[in-house]
């Protein structure tokens, strides 16, 4: 026994001065700060959201064991793609061997290292990051009370534009970082009066009836038929008369979000955004009381506008399931949705968009040959975490392709976001109803391509404003530019 024992003890003591020999212990300032830099202080900074900085050796120190954990488990950094699935230039997750640098930093003592290899520190502006925009459109001033639920508010702010504007880049700034938790700017057609004496369409009746407004949210009616297999043919489940239409893609939906860490929204090179004269910007804005005090915000959108006519529109368009339905307590209902798109499309962006109850999101294309690929795939999808996908080449998808989203929604008590599992779930604004849709930014021709002469730019089409995406206009709020 006794031997036995001074075996196992001389076998440790070779492991460890063998582990010694080949690696040594990773240090701070060498190894570990080039990826937090990379990889963590664009939120873990002061004033940001994250809740502690990590730009220092004294700041990262302390909470070693939990940086160790949250790499580990791959919370940190928030990236939820699965990685066998396409290539995204904002992919900020750390590979294997860095993971195994941080756990070895940290298993090794947590040496800080030659204070001369630490690399420079980024420095965070609280600038505009897109630079000085060409115009600042702002939601009129809100006052929130000390303690309360979450707000979710809708401002509608008309643009004031007389003409077409084209717009390279977006930036979606919060008024104050404290209270506002995300937040989204739409493009929406600013409504028209209905003509007098025009014959009722009995489909927008029946839409109407479907859907119901009160205040600034908006909900499908409980005893709405119910379509949880968008698939079963194309665009099944819009509202009843209310499908897309490839030509309508383009100017409406959605200009630039605000998410913690997320980036600014800037197009493509050579391509921009169009707002249609005359259009409303709606804010949707989620509050959170942290502070425990009143406070105020002003949040407001920088715009930078083409310096010169752009080779082509940057275009996006949402599909959805807006007929969905989850049972109370169902930990696992799959909600699907489908469209084949009539047009040739070079897609630059994937953003799945679910509440509280999204568990799971997939893009799947099957080709006009029959061939099948998963563009997307987001095995844990959390609402705090809503990611745009940006891909690393936009993907060609000629026209004929079919895309399907695949959801799966977690209505029971495990979910820990779940407001309520008692609650039957249909689709609405609010984020303890639901939504399942997936954003798709794209081009109709491959980056890098002259302008055409037939001035396509600006033949755009009709709005899709018959997408309960948007919610209905309020009356008209003051705009500051
Ligand atoms: C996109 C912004 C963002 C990035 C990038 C990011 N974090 Fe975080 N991190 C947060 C936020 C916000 C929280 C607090 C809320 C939460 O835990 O989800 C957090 C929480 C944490 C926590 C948990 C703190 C606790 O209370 O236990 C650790 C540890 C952490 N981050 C480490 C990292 C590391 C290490 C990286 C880089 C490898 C990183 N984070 C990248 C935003 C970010």
């Amino acid at each position: 026994m006794h031997e036995m024992k001074y075996t196992l003890l001389a076998l440790a003591s070779f492991i460890a001065t063998a582990c010694t020999a080949t690696a040594a212990v990773p240090t701070f300032t060498a190894d570990v700060a080039p990826l937090l830099y990379g990889h963590c202080t664009v939120c873990h900074h002061a004033n940001d959201l994250a809740p502690m900085s990590l730009l220092s050796y004294q700041e990262v120190k302390p909470w070693a064991a939990a940086i160790r954990e949250a790499v580990l488990t791959r919370t940190m950094p928030p990236w939820k793609a699965d990685p066998h699935y396409g290539k995204f230039t904002n992919d900020s997750s750390l590979t294997d061997r860095e993971i195994a640098t941080i756990k070895a930093w940290v298993d090794g003592g947590k040496p800080e290292g030659d204070p001369a290899k630490l690399p420079a520190p980024p420095s965070y502006s609280t600038d505009w990051k897109i630079g000085k925009p060409d115009a600042i459109i702002a939601i009129p001033r809100h006052e929130l009370t000390a303690k309360g639920p979450d707000e979710y508010e809708n401002f509608t702010v008309p643009t004031n534009f007389t003409e077409d504007r084209w717009v390279t880049a977006a930036e979606l700034r919060p008024g104050n970082r404290k209270v506002v938790h995300h937040g989204h700017v739409q493009v929406v057609q600013a409504p028209t009066a209905k003509k007098a004496g025009a014959p009722a369409d009995p489909q927008a009746e029946y839409r109407k009836y479907l859907m119901i407004h009160e205040g600034k949210l908006s909900w499908l009616r409980m005893d709405a038929p119910v379509i949880n297999d968008g698939c079963v043919v194309d665009d099944n489940s819009y509202l009843p008369g209310s499908k897309p239409v490839d030509a309508n893609f383009g100017a409406w939906g959605m200009l630039a979000s605000y998410l913690p860490g997320r980036e600014a929204d800037v197009y493509p090179a050579g391509t921009a955004r169009r707002i249609p004269a005359g259009s409303n910007l709606v804010f949707q804005l989620h509050y959170s009381h942290s502070t425990g005090k009143p406070e105020v915000d002003e949040t407001s959108v920088g715009l930078l506008f083409a310096k010169e006519p752009p080779a082509q529109a940057a275009k996006r368009v949402d599909l959805g399931n807006h007929m969905l339905r989850l049972p109370a307590g169902d930990p696992n209902v799959e909600v699907t949705e489908c469209h084949t798109f009539k047009q040739d499309m070079y897609v630059t962006s994937l953003t799945p968009h679910m509440h509280l109850r999204g568990k799971d999101a997939k893009f799947d294309v099957t080709y006009p040959d029959g061939k099948r690929e998963t563009l997307l795939l987001v095995p844990k999808y959390n609402f705090n975490w809503q990611i745009t996908y940006r891909l690393a080449e936009p993907k060609y998808l000629p026209a004929g392709t079919r895309l399907a989203i695949i959801s799966h929604f977690d209505n029971s008590p495990n979910n820990p976001l779940n407001p309520d599992p008692t609650q039957v779930v249909r689709w609405g604004d609010a984020s303890e109803m639901e939504m399942m849709d997936g954003w798709i930014e794209y081009l109709d021709k491959p980056l890098g391509s002259p302008q055409g002469k037939s001035g396509a730019l600006h033949a755009e089409s009709a709005p899709i404003a018959s997408l309960p995406n948007h919610p209905p206009a309020p009356a008209p709020l003051p705009v500051k530019q």
